[in-house]
């Protein structure tokens, strides 16, 4: 393709980010998450769904944990009973969800970098995890309501991305159902195929996945915040037993 149409095209892409920015901070500046559909397209979204689907099928997914907890497994799964992988980007056969994190992590430092970004001014980020890749596997699976990060562990910003085509949540349930510590009101969050939510991952934020009825599967990030994960890391130097 000749040299004007690439440079229109990466103008294009540039101010789509710009704007994406700027939605996404004026949206957690007032309500404390944010919503954007058609994140990557329908190609790339099927490319990525592609890539879980066979991770799945290799079996390796297991039961998700919760930090800190000697709960027997059985009282686990009454907690959360979606199952769970961690993935860098970088493995075979994560060729996509690569491209999906680099993405989340293009929009998020831009975010971070920019003028007039309101409260995401008041963090510094530079580090997040590596992707949990979530299946909530029908038959009633969930999560009751939690706080990401209800002490202190560095984790600012959650980033989800949902893969779920055509998901009809009257039939088949797995709301993401956030309880803003402000505002009285609940955020219902269907998870929709190519869409990512954002939220603050603090006790701004307690949260449930209502129960699924149908395969669901969602891909998640956690940004830190640099200041409050090095107070993490001092204060687990120093009592590695207490901190999780
Ligand atoms: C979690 C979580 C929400 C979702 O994994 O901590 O809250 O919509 N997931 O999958
Ligand atoms: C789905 C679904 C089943 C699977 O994507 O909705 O039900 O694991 N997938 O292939
Ligand atoms: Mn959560």
């Amino acid at each position: 393709c000749d040299d004007s149409l690439m440079s229109s095209h990466l103008l294009t892409s540039e101010s789509r980010n710009e704007d994406l920015c700027k939605q996404i901070i004026n949206d957690m500046n007032v309500y404390g998450l944010s919503v954007i559909d058609d994140f990557l397209g329908m190609q790339k979204g099927l490319e990525i769904l592609n890539e879980v689907h066979c991770m799945y099928s290799a079996g390796v997914f297991q039961n998700g944990q919760i930090v800190s907890s000697a709960l027997a497994e059985r009282d686990l799964q009454t907690i959360r009973s979606d199952k769970i992988t961690w993935v860098k980007g970088t493995e075979s056969g994560c060729i996509n969800i690569g491209f999906l994190i680099n993405q989340i992590d293009s929009v998020v430092i831009s975010a971070n970098k920019m003028h007039d970004n309101g409260i995401l001014g008041n963090y510094k980020i530079r580090e997040r995890t590596k992707a949990m890749v979530a299946c909530y596997p029908g038959s009633g699976a969930h999560y009751l309501m939690h706080v990401d990060n209800p002490n202190k562990d560095g984790r600012v910003i959650t980033a989800i991305y949902y893969l779920n085509l055509n998901w009809e949540t009257k039939r088949s349930g797995g709301i993401l159902r956030i309880f803003p510590e402000q505002g009285g009101t609940v955020a219902d969050i269907e998870p929709k195929f190519d869409r990512i939510i954002f939220f603050w991952s603090d006790r701004r934020n307690p949260h449930e996945v209502q129960p699924a009825h149908r395969t669901r599967y969602a891909i998640t990030v956690w940004y830190f915040d640099a200041e409050e994960r090095e107070s993490a890391r001092n204060r687990y130097r120093q009592y590695p037993q207490k901190v999780t």
